[in-house]
Order: structure tokens, then sequence, then C-alpha cells
């Protein structure tokens, strides 16, 4: 496939509203008749109508500049030579592009721009992706009358301070593009042009090099140069590339598309697609960067087996693999019952591959034992919004935030979690819109270039529903509610409950506030603002889903838009924003034990008889087991074997130590990665996984957006996951075969009322398309719930506040929040074994500056943090972007184990982790001594953790193979006979905990 885009050269005028009318202008260019938007450019009123004026400031994508002086036109009836990017089409222009004088004043700029410009075509890296060569051609500029030799720029130096791309600072010829690009696509104003004249350059940030100043490496500036003064390092290493591939961004669920531009079967580039219905030609960082771990060293791309987790690996062929383990799970079963068994599949796979895993439980496993990694993140989100709309999935597309005129933003950090969905959403905040921001941390929207929140509600971890009735409150009882929208949409008998509730003293901001922290003033003023403001949508993340009430405060979200009239159309609605690339698509895809694909209970019968008839076998019509029982059942001895598709749970998950003990409980653990990750280590199968530029299949973004996953490379381990499942399942007695992955896309839209219009064929032709897409929405569904609820009325509920049992004491006085940084994603796997950890090299505490002063505790130095579950040891970094009493950090590494110390408190509905309340102590320095665990399996936990921390660090420090390996030796000696053999001697009170760790410092040292 070829993806040239046609650069029209300036963007299209903007409506009012995404179907609104604009006032058509005829215009005559170069003889032709053309009909344009009112505001359309005569450049791109040219360009549409086949005549592309040449230019080099301007670009599609970026506001007309008109500095470059290249596009000149005359126009009948107007003096002079206006340029075409900057002058707009009026009602009977006629223009001319094409005539001698505007020719020879083309040839006349580009000879200015080309007598100081390197005369290096040959041997440039852009030689063949340049818009200077191009423009030289196309204005038949054959000689320079200027000569070369008066002053130039052709001895400025290069900047390579940033990892991924090189700024020839001898090639720019000052257009302006980038700094545009920098402003206005990704809003962070991070280049600027210094001096003035001839000695106009551009700089970045203040020490003039792109790595120290505020640059976030989106790539959008390197996209914009029209020279090669920005250039991919990998393009000026490998030259251009050869081919291009339709792909999408394996990351967070904004869901980018891109062209993967190749080499054969090597990667030259990833660039942003311009129609990505997703990021419309923008990216950041990881997608357009962070892709070189697909052929990192680490990656295993043979299966292997072993008996026991102490032995070491053994690779095999994939037919010895799968038999193995499909002997081990039936083995298992023959002596547990078919109960005992089950799997965990991933959101980082596609929507095909997920759905032959649960399809693999269901009928050769014979229980629902499955679900996903979305149980630690969204889950809440589909209880809650199935609950209030009928569906469980966001109501807009992210175009949808162009038209908000005030923005709820709770409990996420898009900056950082979801780049280019933060760039339009900055767009709309320059352009006016207000943004009021609930979270315990400052994060950068706060105040950030050129945007200032007009509400920060500062709350305590924990109170987001407090927050939530107290904002409901103020809109109620002030009248402020949308009356006819609610008499209109939503269930009468079900809001005259809610709004009693609501209106409660206790809900008030006054008497919340000492729950929230918040001052009262705050609440009120903010919710004013958002009943009263026009469009006004929420968007909410992590921070909101991971708590005790995650699901009651995705329901009070849902309340709120309802009561204020703000679903339906553009510019409102309730978005999550979803973590990981396919959170959406596995929950659709049925990974949920209670649920078949399509959100459709397993009691229902009619739905389980379709399945039946289609798969030739019964499937169970109770829930399965969801992945916190199938820990604790492990750990009773009742649930033994598991199958792990692509997902790292003794890294992500909360309470390591409680998930490890489940782990190495089990008898036979199999796990699909690309990595031998840290759930491998529990591992009795290993099966390697495929990296996203391998996979043929879809991703489901979080604005219900299907995205094809095209392979730009065939697998490098010789065969797609969903084969391997396939295969594993007929191993099982379960025949599952198909010849493509289309074939599996196919089975789900028979299956799946909102996927019946999907197919391969389809998403080739519309590029992607949103869910429900049927009969009814051809097209798909970029907004839902436009006329009526997906469940006719919708439904209020009461939320009371119920304080997480989580809370700070006088042994753990302070709270810990999580969250991630832009460069890292998730557990780190993949950005970690990237050039991406030159930003974000170790997970840090940020702590407040008089918690810190408090406990003697000093920047960069390291701390241990202790709950009532484990310890661990970071560096701190003392900030005011948190409170006093709560301290945040990241958890992109497994040296820092930060799940170590989350505990196992999860939602009352979905059982999702409150990772995001945890009460700590923090102490100055590496020290085991300040773990004051109450219980003595949780203390030999910590004490065991430790010392695996010891060996790693120890592995960081040193390059010696040899010493890597006895060390990795012993981290599985440590793991297992520790954890198991020593525990039970403890228990036997024939060894103490603490000996345990002597024991351990003892024969580490003899080891090592
Ligand atoms: S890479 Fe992105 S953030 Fe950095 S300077 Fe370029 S446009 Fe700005
Ligand atoms: S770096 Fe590129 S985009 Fe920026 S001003 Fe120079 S030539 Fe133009
Ligand atoms: S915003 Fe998300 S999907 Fe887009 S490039 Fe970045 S990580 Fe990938
Ligand atoms: S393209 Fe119009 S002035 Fe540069």
């Amino acid at each position: 496939m070829t993806l040239i885009d046609h650069d029209l050269g300036t963007p299209a005028p903007k409506p009012t509203s995404r179907n609104g009318e604009q006032t058509a202008v005829e215009v005559t260019i170069d003889g032709v008749k053309i009909s344009v938007a009112e505001g359309t450019s005569v450049m791109r009123a040219a360009a549409l109508a086949g005549v592309d004026v040449p230019k080099l400031c301007a670009t599609d994508s970026l506001d007309p500049f008109g500095s470059c002086r290249l596009c000149l036109v005359e126009i009948d009836g107007r003096k002079g030579t206006p340029a075409s990017c900057t002058t707009p089409c009026s009602p009977g222009m006629t223009v001319s592009t094409q005539t001698p004088k505007l020719e020879r004043l083309r040839r006349g700029v580009m000879e200015l721009y080309i007598s100081d410009h390197p005369l290096d075509c040959l041997t440039c890296a852009a030689n063949g992706d340049c818009e200077l060569q191009d423009m030289s051609g196309a204005v038949g500029l054959r000689d320079v009358r200027y000569g070369y030799d008066g002053d130039n720029h052709l001895s400025l130096g290069k900047d390579t301070s940033n990892p991924y791309f090189t700024f020839d600072s001898s090639k720019c010829i000052v257009c302006n593009r980038c700094v545009r690009a920098c402003e206005e696509i990704q809003g962070t104003f991070a280049l600027t042009i210094e001096g003035r004249g001839f000695g106009s350059r551009v700089a970045a940030g203040f020490n003039g090099n792109f790595f120290d100043s505020p640059c976030v490496s989106c790539g959008a500036c390197v996209q914009a140069c029209p020279t090669a003064t920005l250039t991919e390092n990998t393009v000026i290493e490998l030259g251009q590339p050869r081919r291009t591939v339709l792909t999408t961004c394996a990351y967070c669920g904004v869901g980018c598309s891109f062209k993967a531009e190749m080499q054969g079967e090597t990667v030259v580039r990833m660039t942003p697609y311009k129609n990505g219905g997703a990021n419309e030609g923008h990216s950041c960082v990881k997608g357009r960067f962070a892709w070189g771990y697909t052929n990192h060293q680490d990656r295993q791309l043979e299966p292997m087996i072993r008996e026991s987790i102490t032995d070491e690996w053994k690779k095999v062929s994939f037919e010895e693999a799968i038999a193995y383990a499909a002997g081990r799970l039936q083995d298992i079963q023959s002596r547990h019952g078919k109960y005992s068994i089950g799997a965990i599949s991933s959101s980082r796979c596609t929507n095909e591959e997920v759905f032959v895993v649960q399809k693999m439980v269901r009928a050769a496993f014979g229980n629902n034992n499955i679900d996903t990694c979305a149980r630690v993140c969204h889950s809440p989100t589909g209880f809650g919004l199935s609950n209030a709309f009928g569906t469980s999935a966001g109501t807009q597309d992210f175009k949808s935030v162009e038209y908000s005129d005030v923005i709820l933003l709770i409990g996420a950090n898009p900056t950082d979690a979801h780049p280019v969905f933060a760039s339009r959403m900055k767009k709309r905040l320059r352009e006016g819109a207000k943004l009021i921001i609930v979270d315990p941390r400052k994060i950068d929207l706060v105040k950030t270039a050129h945007i200032e929140a007009s509400g920060f509600l500062q709350l305590q971890p924990g109170t987001n529903v407090a927050v939530i009735n107290s904002l409901a409150h103020v809109i109620v009882t002030e009248g402020l509610a949308d009356t006819k929208f609610i008499a209109e949409r939503c269930e009468p008998t079900e809001y005259a409950i809610w709004s009693e509730f609501v209106s409660r003293q206790e809900n008030s901001p006054e008497a919340m506030e000492a729950h929230t922290g918040v001052p009262a003033a705050q609440v009120r003023e903010a919710a004013r603002l958002f009943a009263t403001g026009g469009n006004g949508a929420i968007y909410y993340g992590l921070g909101v889903t991971e708590h005790s009430q995650g699901s009651t405060m995705v329901m009070g979200m849902a309340n709120l838009a309802m009561a204020t009239g703000n679903l339906g159309r553009d510019g409102v609605g309730v978005n999550p924003l979803r973590g990981q690339n396919n959170v959406q698509g596995s929950c659709d895809m049925g990974s949920f034990p209670h649920e078949l694909p399509g959100y459709r209970h397993v009691s229902d019968d009619a739905t389980r008889t379709m399945f039946e008839q289609l798969w030739g076998t019964a499937i169970q019509s109770e829930p399965g087991l969801r992945i916190p029982n199938m820990f604790d059942n492990a750990i009773d001895g009742n649930f033994k074997g598991l199958f792990v598709h692509g997902e790292d749970i003794a890294q992500s998950d909360p309470n390591t130590a409680h998930v490890e003990s489940a782990l190495s409980s089990m008898e036979c653990v199999i796990v699909q990665d690309l990595f031998l990750n840290e759930t491998a280590r529990f591992a009795h199968v290993f099966f390697p996984g495929t990296s996203f530029l391998e996979k043929d299949g879809t991703f489901t973004n979080a604005e219900r957006r299907i995205n094809r996953v095209r392979p730009a490379m065939r697998p490098q381990t010789g065969k797609h996951e969903w084969q391997i499942v396939c295969e594993l399942a007929n191993a099982l007695g379960h025949p599952m075969s198909y010849n493509e992955s289309s074939e599996i896309m196919d089975e789900i839209a028979e299956l799946t009322p909102t996927f019946k219009g999907v197919s391969f064929a389809r998403l080739d032709e519309e590029g992607s398309v949103q869910w429900p897409c049927n009969d009814a929405n051809p097209h798909g569904t970029p907004i839902m719930h436009k006329e009526k609820f997906v469940r006719g009325l919708g439904k209020f509920t009461p939320t009371p506040y119920v304080p997480t049992e989580e809370k700070s004491n006088r042994k753990f006085p302070l709270l810990l929040t999580t969250g991630r940084i832009l460069s890292q994603y998730n557990v780190g796997a993949q950005t970690r074994r990237t050039k991406n950890v030159a930003w974000h090299p170790e997970d840090l505490l940020e702590i407040h500056p008089s918690d810190a002063q408090e406990r003697g505790v000093r920047d960069g130095e390291e701390v241990t943090i202790t709950s009532r579950v484990g310890n661990t040891v970071l560096r701190a970094q003392v900030t005011e972007r948190v409170a006093p009493g709560v301290v945040y950090t990241t958890f992109h590494y497994p040296i820092s184990g930060a799940n170590v110390i989350t505990t196992d408190n999860s939602d009352w509905a979905t059982n999702c982790p409150e990772y995001k309340v945890t009460a700590v102590q923090v102490s100055p320095g590496r020290s085991v001594a300040t773990a004051e665990l109450d219980h003595p399996a949780h203390r030999l936990s910590a004490l065991v953790r430790m010392a695996n921390q010891i060996a790693r660090q120890f592995v960081a420090d040193t390059s010696l193979d040899a010493v890597k390996s006895t060390v990795a030796h012993l981290e599985r000696f440590w793991e297992h006979e520790m954890r198991v053999d020593l525990a039970r001697a403890v228990e036997a009170g024939s060894i103490t905990v603490d000996d345990v760790v002597v024991e351990a410092v003892r024969r580490l040292t003899v080891h090592a």
C-alpha cells in the first residue's frame, strides 16, 4: 500500500458544528470553476481544483503564515501578487496561478533560498523527500545568480541531543513550520525563532537544545519540516523508506493511526496518518519513536517449557510446547475438575486474539474462567456507564472535544497518558473553552503554556464521589439542572430519588469539604460553570476507576451529565480515557467471566444458544472467576492452571506478594508474551508473542473506533498469536481453526449485534468505524445516545459517598497515589527497551516539601515507602505538585515495585483494585527496619522482595554475564524456595523471618 498524502496547503475552515452548514463560495482558478466553503484559502481551492501552487511555509495541518512568498498568485481586479495561502476566496474571484510573471518571481525566491543552502542533495538524508528540492524543480530553478559565497548559515552546527531526531540548523529555511507545529498541533510551545532578519534561527527552549527544552518529542516539528533540518535519526541511518503499511499504535487507548514506512522487513520510521480518525496526523513520543523494542535482544522468539519453575527453560518446537501445555492443563482438570484452570487476556492484543482466547476458555476449558487486565483499570466504566446509559463505552468521538465549552477533567492526566488527545483538548482550551480539573495532584494542565484551568479541585485521594455529589448538589439546589432534557430523556422516578438524595445537606460542598479538602466555594463555582457554560464534557481516567468506589463514581459522572443535559450531541458526554490500546476491545470481545462478546450475560439462554450452535459445544451459564478470585482460589489450592496472554500480572496487579504467592501455588502457568516478563518467572510454558508490527487484526480505542492493525512484517516467531491459541484449543479437544484473522472478525460480527457491519473489507474502505456498526448504523456511530439512550431512558442512581477503608493513620500517615509519565507506558515492558529511558530512567516518589522536611527526606535521595502489605525503595522528588499528606509515584519499573505496596482493596462492584489510595509511611534511606509489617507472611514477602531488589540492583550495576546468570538463578531460588519451603519453616516455628533474610544475604554472598 502506498499512502501519499495530498497536502492542500491550508486547513479547511472549521464549521460551527460538525455537520453545520457552510456558505459556499464560487471561484475560478486557472479557468476551472470550483465551489468551496467560505473561508477557504485560494491555495486550498486551487489544490481542490487540481492545481498545486508552489509553497514552502504552508501545509494543510497548520494555519497559513505567509512568510516564504512562493505561493504568489494573480487575482483579476486586484493589484500585486498576493500570497495564495493567506488570501481567502471571495465570491466570483478569478485567480491565475501560472503566469510568466509569477514563474519569474518564484524562481527569484527559490534562488535566494538555495544560495544559502548546502548543495549536498545527493547525499542528504531527505533526498527524495524534501519540499525544497521539489519546489526547486517545480519553479524550474536552473541557476543561482547570487553565487554561494555571500553571508550564509552553512557552518551552523547540529543538535543531536534528542535520541530520535537531529536538528541540522545549516539546512533551515526559517519557514516557521516547526514552531507553528509545536504551538498549534502539539501545544507545547517549545520552539521559537530567535534573532531577526538574516540572523533568525530556530531555537528550542532557553538552552537551544531539544533535550533540555520543554520539547516532549512528539515529532510534529519533524513531520512539518519541509527540508532535512529536522530528520528522524533512523532516516539518517537507513535512508528513505520504500513501502508503507497503514497500522495502529499499540500503546495507549487513543489509538493513533500510523504509516509504518519500511525497507523490506525493517521499519525506517513511523509517521502519523493524516486521515487517522483518532489522531488526524499527530503523534506522541511513544507511537512515533518508541518501537525499537520490537527487535530488542530480550525478545523471545521460540516456545519454551520446563517442569518446575526452578528449572532452566528448554526451547522446543511449537508442536511440543502446545502438546506439553495441553497435557498439563488436561492433567490438572482430570485431578482438580474443569473449573481449576482459566485464562487472563490482554488489552494489548488485538480483538481477534482476545476473542479466540475467551473462546478457548469457554469452549475448550469448558468454563467461564476468563478475565482481562481491564479488570484492573476500566471495569467500573463498563459497569457504571452500562447502568446509566445501557452500554459499556464512552459516548463521544475525540473530535467532539473541538465543540466543548467546559471540560471537566477528573482523575486523568492526558498530557502524559493520552498525549495526542491532550493536544486536541489543549487546542480547544486555547480557543477559549474552560477547564475544571479534579485531581489530587497538580497535573500539567492546571497551568501550562497558554492554558490555565478555571478550577482546580485538589481533592484528597479517595474522595471523588464526595466531590461529584457536591457538584450535583449545587446544580440541583441552585436550580441549574436541565429540566427539559431530564423530562424528555430520563426515568422520572429515578431522577426524583436521585435529586432528593443529592439535595441533602450531607452532600453539600460545605459538608463534604471535611472529606475532600476542597474549599466549598471552589466546588460551587465549578458546578455553576459546568452547568451554565455551554457544552459540558466530562473526561476521566484511572483516577476515577481505580478506587473502592470506582463504579459509584462512574455512575456519579453519568448522573451529572444527564442532570445538565450534556449527552447526545457534539462537545458533551462522559468519556473514559482508556489506558491501554485495546481496553475497549478486550471488554467488547467477552473477556469478562460473566459476559459473552457484546456484553451479554452468560446466563442469557438465547445468547448462549447462538454461541453454542456456532461453536458446537455447551457454554456454562454461571459466571467464572475474576482475577482476584483466581488468585485467592490458587492460594487455597483450588485453582491450578492459568494461561496469561500478553499481560504481566506479577508486576501490574496490586499486592505483588499476594499475586506471586498465587502464581507459585499453581501447577501450570502458561505465559504468552514478547519478553520473559515478571510473570514468566512463575511459568512452565512460554509461547512467544508478536509485536504490533507483526499482528494482523484490529484494536478498538477509547472512542469505540475499530482500527486495522496491519502486519508491516511477518511474525518473527513464525506464528500469529491467535494461531497458537487455536492450536492449543485443538490439542485440548475443541476444534478451532481460521485461515486468516479476517475470518475471526467475521465470526465476531456474526455473533455480536454491535459489530454486525464490521469486516476487514469495510475497515479498508472506511478507514475505521466506531461501533455500533450494523444495519442501523452502517458507517458506525461517532456520538452515542443522540435521540435516546441505548437502554431507552437514562437512569439516575444515588451514589452515597463511602470513605475507603484505606485511611491514613499514625503508622501510615501519607496517602500514596499512582499514575503514568509520558515517556513510559504501563509496566514499561516495551518503553524500557527503547531510548525513552533517556527521559525517565526510574520511578520517583513525589513528596511535598513539608512532608519531606518533617521526615528528613532530601530531593534525589532514596526513601523507603512502607504500606500495610509491603515496602519498596524509590528516589524522592520533593515537589509541590502533590499536596501535603499525599505522595505519588509511577509504576513503570519492576525494580521499584510500586505494586508491592498497593493493597488488594478493590471496587465494590467490579473488583478493580484501589491503586489510587494506599496509606503509607515514608522514611529516608533504604531500610528494611522501617517495615513495620503486621503479618509474618507479609513481612516475609516484603523481605524476599527486598532481597530480589538487591539482586536486581546488582544486575543493573554490572555488565558481567556470569554474575547476571548467578543472580538470575538466585532470584529463582529465592522466589521458589524461600517463599515455599522457608515459609513452611517459618510457620512451623523452626526458623524466624529475620533468619530468612540473614540466610538469603549469606547465600547471595556465597553465590555472587
Ligand atoms: S518534537 Fe514536538 S514538542 Fe518537541 S519541539 Fe517538536 S513539535 Fe515541539
Ligand atoms: S527547522 Fe524546518 S520547519 Fe523549522 S524553520 Fe527550519 S526548515 Fe522550517
Ligand atoms: S497518543 Fe497513544 S496511541 Fe497515540 S501515538 Fe501516543 S501512545 Fe500511541
Ligand atoms: S506558502 Fe504561502 S507564503 Fe509560503
